[in-house]
């Protein structure tokens, strides 16, 4: 089945200059990259992000982490598309926890456990298609991909939008 999956390489990853070698390793996919920006992770996109986990006591830390407070960096974010995305990118992601997961996946290669205890996991990659629909849509526009992954609509924009001049 053709599916799209969200990654995106955390602050940690840029920090630790390993986009390069994240990028290598998803490579053995043979997925396409279909859309590639470098984003400063607002609160709202945060929440909106790991929303399902509000609840959770390492909630607050997993925002300032993914906002790049603790790493003063931004994040990477890409869509992958093709057969299977979804499961092949969480196979070379690796579990959740960077202790646990496999020692030759990303996150058991490059992970670790905070002494706060937030999992610093290097790489986010979404678990299902409803979840890879949703995060998809928060973190990019359809202009910024280069396929038509979902239904669209145009709108007349009222607010001012900058343009090259
Ligand atoms: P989750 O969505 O459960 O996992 P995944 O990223 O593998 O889909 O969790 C989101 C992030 O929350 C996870 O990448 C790291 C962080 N996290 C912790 O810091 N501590 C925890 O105990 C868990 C479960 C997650």
């Amino acid at each position: 089945m053709i599916q799209q999956t969200l990654i995106l390489i955390k602050p940690d990853g840029l920090k630790k200059s390993l986009t390069g070698n994240v990028l290598t390793r998803l490579s053995e996919t043979k997925l396409d990259i279909v859309a590639a920006s470098i984003v400063k992770v607002s609160r709202d996109l945060a929440e909106k992000h790991y929303m399902s986990l509000k609840d959770k006591p390492f909630f607050d830390d997993l925002l300032k982490y993914i906002m790049g407070e603790y790493h003063k960096k931004k994040v990477m974010a890409l869509v992958y598309w093709g057969e299977d995305a979804i499961q092949k990118v969480r196979a070379i992601c690796g579990s959740t926890n960077p202790e646990e997961a496999d020692p030759v996946s990303i996150r058991g290669s490059y992970g670790r456990i905070t002494t706060k205890g937030v999992y610093e996991n290097v790489i986010h990659a979404s678990a299902n298609e409803q979840d890879a629909e949703r995060e998809i849509k928060l973190w990019f526009q359809p202009d910024n991909i280069i396929v038509d992954l979902y239904p669209t609509k145009t709108v007349k924009e009222a607010t001012p939008r900058r343009v090259w001049a």
